[in-house]
């Protein structure tokens, strides 16, 4: 009998390589999809005929109840969330109420339906923040620097609680910043490699961007899906710090995407206080010594490879939306 999988957040970037990799692994896969006056289904359009998509919200703990009721999943991967640090200081409610409390809302849903459903949660690097040890693990203290990662914290806590009141297969995932041709245009790396191809087009002269000097430790979303199954697939329940173990400033991802397009960033790049977060987070740089131990996960892109993707898919990407 093939497993069956709910993943909340289908329509992200990691809803849609966690669905291709279940689809791979036999697994049938629903994924939960909340109703919008626009159909946004680009990122799984090439798989959607082979998932059930259902609706639901992770404002509403009825339509989750319903949705597991329905589908009887042997795994359920929280992905859904607001997950844009800076729109968290605009809409801190929302985001506290989708981020935070949602987490409760599925958990709890999972509890009613079926306590023995495998919980993965979508928890974060952002949760360590201003950092307390470099590099991070698992038992670093977390210090959240935005709403965003105020909320993570939370559902992180939610999760490591369910398991410990309920005995409910819970692990949560501490990934760090994960990357791709599908990432949102709205975050930093994404941003660049799509200006880059816009200039390399001749359709903008330059790019504004925030913060130049801020680190992170920025890997593959394909790599790190296969960690979030991996840990739903141990006997026990965990917590794991996902990360490639580098770290690298937001100058040098700029460097690096303007000479993968051969562009001197300088006579491109402005700065724009619009950018700047009321509260930063400088450096974050993970160790997935544990992930890598008892998962048997590792990376297989690293930083250079991601840019020069990225910028490559978005090089052909504007050149077919201008023909
Ligand atoms: P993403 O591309 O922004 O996708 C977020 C998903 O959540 C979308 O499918 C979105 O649906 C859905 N969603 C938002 N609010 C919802 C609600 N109220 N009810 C149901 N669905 C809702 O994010 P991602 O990069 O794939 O990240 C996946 C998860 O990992 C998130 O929880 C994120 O916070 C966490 N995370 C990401 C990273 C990273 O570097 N990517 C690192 C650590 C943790 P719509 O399409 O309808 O908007
Ligand atoms: N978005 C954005 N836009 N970020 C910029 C810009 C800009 O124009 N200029 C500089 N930055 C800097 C930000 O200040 C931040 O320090 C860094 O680039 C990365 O920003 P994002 O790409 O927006 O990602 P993030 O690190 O805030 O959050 C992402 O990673 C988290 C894991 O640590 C998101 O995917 C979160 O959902 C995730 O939890």
């Amino acid at each position: 009998m093939a497993k069956r999988a709910l993943i909340t957040g289908v329509t992200g970037q990691d809803g849609s390589y966690l669905a291709e990799l279940l689809l791979d692994e036999g697994y049938e896969v629903s994924g939960m999809v909340r109703r919008s006056s626009t159909i946004n289904f680009e990122r799984i359009a090439h798989i959607q005929d082979r998932i059930n998509l259902v609706a639901g919200d992770l404002l509403d703990e009825v339509s989750m109840i319903n949705i597991l009721k329905e589908i009887r999943p042997h795994e359920v991967y929280n992905l859904a969330a607001q997950s844009f640090v800076q729109t968290s200081w605009n809409q801190p409610v929302l985001t506290g109420e989708t981020t935070a409390l949602g987490v409760t809302r599925v958990l709890d849903a999972v509890r009613t339906v079926d306590p023995g459903i495998r919980f993965y949660q979508a928890s974060s690097s952002e949760m360590f923040g201003k950092v307390q040890e470099v590099p991070q693990v698992e038992t670093t203290p977390f210090y959240p620097r935005s709403p965003y990662g105020v909320a993570k914290v939370y559902g992180h806590w939610i999760t490591v609680n369910y398991r410990e009141s309920y005995d409910l297969h819970a692990s949560s995932g501490i990934l760090f910043n994960h990357e791709s041709p599908r990432r949102g245009l709205e975050f930093v790396t994404r941003k660049v490699t799509h200006g880059v191809a816009r200039i390399a087009a001749g359709i903008d002269q330059t790019l504004a961007l925030g913060n130049l000097d801020a680190e992170r430790d920025w890997g593959f979303a394909k790599d790190y899906v296969r960690a979030m199954w991996l840990m739903l697939q141990q006997d026990q329940p965990d917590d794991y710090v996902v990360a490639t173990g580098e770290t690298h400033s937001v100058k040098e991802l700029v460097e690096l995407s303007f000479a993968a397009a051969d562009l001197d960033w300088e006579k491109h790049v402005v700065i724009d206080e619009r950018f700047l977060r009321p509260a930063e987070v400088d450096l974050l740089i993970g160790d997935p010594a544990k992930a890598e131990k008892t998962l048997g996960w590792h990376r297989d892109v690293d930083f250079p490879k991601l840019v020069q993707m990225m910028v490559e898919a978005d090089l052909a990407l504007v050149k077919s939306q201008q023909a």
